[in-house]
């Protein structure tokens, strides 16, 4: 319908760091046709430094610490949500969040939020996947799109973009072509979801 090709998907995008998918996906929402716009960029950690690339790029950005809420994790998650609600978002896109989400506001976004993980999954849930990789011997690493359910880095894979581990390889240059495949993949598996939504 004519009017869904007009309003591009307001998409807000959860940081902890440096954010340099972030960054990468709103240059992409930012281009001509891309169908979708990150229109809030929410981080749990005051000052990550993606917030102040974020707001450069013209992006509300909004800071909710999870400290003050102690152990009541379903509160801190509560506050996140409002924030996107209030903000009129469609989409959640995880880009290094660095906490493991409470059923509820898994479910609250069930089939709206997308993470980023640096591994081949079902390959390497969890951290340390380029060492774990490299340990492994394993001849290629990667990373993966996927929607977020309950169980960590397990929901349905949306997109893979796969790069060769060569002699010599360290953790941190493995990372490094790594996330230059991420930058490349996020913007696209996100365009294609967005752009394949049906709205209500
Ligand atoms: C990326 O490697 C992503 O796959 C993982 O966290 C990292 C975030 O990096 N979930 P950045 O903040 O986007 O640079």
């Amino acid at each position: 319908m004519s009017s869904q090709a007009a309003s591009p998907v307001r998409v807000a995008v959860l940081i902890s760091g440096t954010g340099s998918n972030m960054a990468a996906l709103i240059d992409a929402g930012q281009t001509a046709d891309s169908g979708y716009d990150v229109a809030l960029v929410i981080s749990n950690i005051e000052d990550a430094g993606g917030l102040a690339v974020a707001a450069a790029k013209g992006v509300q950005t909004l800071s909710i610490p999870h400290k003050p809420f102690g152990k009541d994790r379903e509160a801190h998650e509560r506050a996140v949500d409002a924030a996107l609600r209030a903000a009129g978002v469609e989409v959640v896109a995880l880009a290094g969040y660095m906490r493991i989400l409470t059923p509820g506001l898994v479910r609250a976004w069930e089939g709206r939020m997308l993470n980023i993980h640096p591994s081949l999954l079902p390959l390497y849930p969890g951290l340390d996947t380029h060492a774990r990789a490299l340990a492994a011997g394993d001849a290629e690493a990667g990373c993966t799109v996927h929607l977020v359910t309950e169980g960590v880095d397990e929901g349905p894979v949306l997109g893979q973009a796969r790069v060769r581990i060569i002699d010599g390889d360290t953790p941190a240059a493995l990372a490094e072509r790594v996330k230059t495949a991420e930058h490349r993949l996020y913007p696209q598996v996100l365009r294609n979801f967005c752009q394949g939504l049906v709205r209500d």
